[in-house]
């Protein structure tokens, strides 16, 4: 009975909430069933705490959430379960998305339209062009933008480094590498790394700008310009790969980005390369910025930021379910919860017109690269991320970049291996 009453409420505050910029109020439907099934793969403890920001938000309008984890950062696992889901005709109704994922999937026809509420709230004015493009298909919105974070970032224990005198934040490439000297010949492992093909990318993504430029990222990573993937500067980014690799532990085949961050958190390794969703695990485990730990710009690729969005995807559901999806979608974009995910999260919001006082300096100076970046034609979306190239290319550049990365190709072979893999994937 109670249960009925409270279905009812939230009914009627939704019908009232979404319909209110149309002046008509949808009758409210009983048979409404105000749950929400969400596939994800945030499943680290600063993931976690990031997404109880959402779950309790739902769960004070009366909806119920109904959790489908899939660990294994970067979606790659959490696609395969979503596939064998759609496939049985029962896919969730929000899905974890990354950038051109969600077009391949727009393109198959299977998910809901959204226009209803995003003209009620507004969003075309408030998310960001670049992350539209893949909240949008055919002009139907079908995804609700959560986050932006950026890729090019270093995590630094600031312990470690004080007592071996490196100073921070560090700019050169050179200068990187001198650091990562000097905390390998400590004892402790210098990089720490998980050997998966996204992590393995997503050092990759900085690789080749801190070898050719904003420019060259462009040329090779979005454009897939043939001459420029098989230039003598591809090398020079092979390179560098094979420098970090040299820095890496013996045991880092498969390990979870999370369990690096720990490394760096515990002080048993100086660095990692990793986005900013870093952030939120150092948060979780009690660290100050600044104080226990620094960020910076991988050297060698200051001034260009590469980004990535989640997005969260709503496939077509039955009738009854849609209400709850709807509220799900509006939940996300409020700008209330838009600030207190993401200052859990280590991202930045997904619509421009938040403001960044509840922030920490590492969340602040991210969302003024942003708009610079932007403003200056140097954000670019991060391969490794989904969101430079279709997955199909993406997937061709990863495989290159992990068989090089465990020593497969030496980095003359793995040049001539990337520009066949892009050719025939895309
Ligand atoms: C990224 C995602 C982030 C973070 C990371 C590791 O692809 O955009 O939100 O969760 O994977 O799981």
């Amino acid at each position: 009975m109670k249960k009925a009453i409270l279905i009812l409420m939230a009914t009627v505050l939704v019908g009232g909430m979404l319909f209110a910029g149309g002046g008509q109020e949808e009758p409210a439907a009983m048979e409404d069933v105000m749950e929400v099934e969400v596939l994800h793969w945030w499943t680290s403890g600063g993931e976690a705490a990031a997404l109880n920001v959402l779950k309790e938000d739902l769960e004070a309008k009366g909806i119920s959430w109904v959790d489908m984890p899939v660990a294994g950062g970067g979606g790659t696992e959490a696609m395969t379960v979503l596939r064998s889901r759609a496939t049985s005709g029962n896919p969730p109704a929000a899905v974890q998305m990354l950038g051109f994922d969600i077009i391949d999937w727009a393109s198959e026809g299977l998910l809901a339209n959204l226009n209803d509420v995003a003209e009620a709230e507004g969003w075309d004015a408030v998310v960001p062009e670049a992350l539209q493009k893949f909240s949008k298909y055919d002009g139907v919105w079908i995804a609700a933008p959560v986050n932006i974070h950026s890729t090019n970032w270093v995590w630094a224990n600031k312990k470690v480094c004080d007592e071996l005198g490196i100073a921070l934040p560090i700019r050169s490439w050179d200068d990187f590498i001198m650091a990562l000297d000097k905390v390998k010949a400590s004892g402790r492992t210098a990089l720490a790394h998980g050997g998966q093909a996204w992590q393995d990318a997503t050092m990759f993504d900085s690789a080749v700008i801190a070898a050719g430029g904003p420019e060259f990222y462009k040329k090779t990573m979005i454009d897939l310009d043939e001459a420029a993937l098989g230039s003598a500067t591809m090398k020079d980014a092979f390179d560098k790969m094979d420098q970090l690799r040299s820095y890496v532990d013996d045991n880092f085949s498969g390990r979870d980005w999370n369990l690096a961050s720990a490394m760096v958190i515990e002080g048993q390794a100086g660095f990692q390369m990793m986005g900013d969703w870093a952030k939120g695990e150092f948060l979780n485990a009690g660290q100050v910025p600044g104080v226990d730990f620094v960020a910076f710009r991988t050297p060698g690729t200051q001034g260009t930021v590469t980004f990535n969005a989640d997005q969260f995807v709503m496939f077509e559901v039955d009738e009854s379910l849609r209400t709850a999806q709807n509220m799900l979608a509006s939940a996300i974009l409020s700008p209330t919860f838009q600030v207190a995910f993401n200052t859990v999260k280590g991202s930045v919001p997904a619509r421009t017109d938040v403001s960044d006082a509840e922030f920490t300096i590492i969340g602040k100076t991210g969302m003024k690269e942003l708009a610079e970046a932007n403003s200056n034609g140097t954000l670019f979306g991060s391969m490794a991320h989904g969101h430079s190239c279709p997955a199909a290319v993406k997937n061709a550049i990863y495989d290159v970049v992990t068989a090089h990365f465990n020593g497969q190709y030496d980095a003359a072979q793995a040049v001539q291996e990337l520009v066949k893999a892009v050719a025939s994937a895309k």
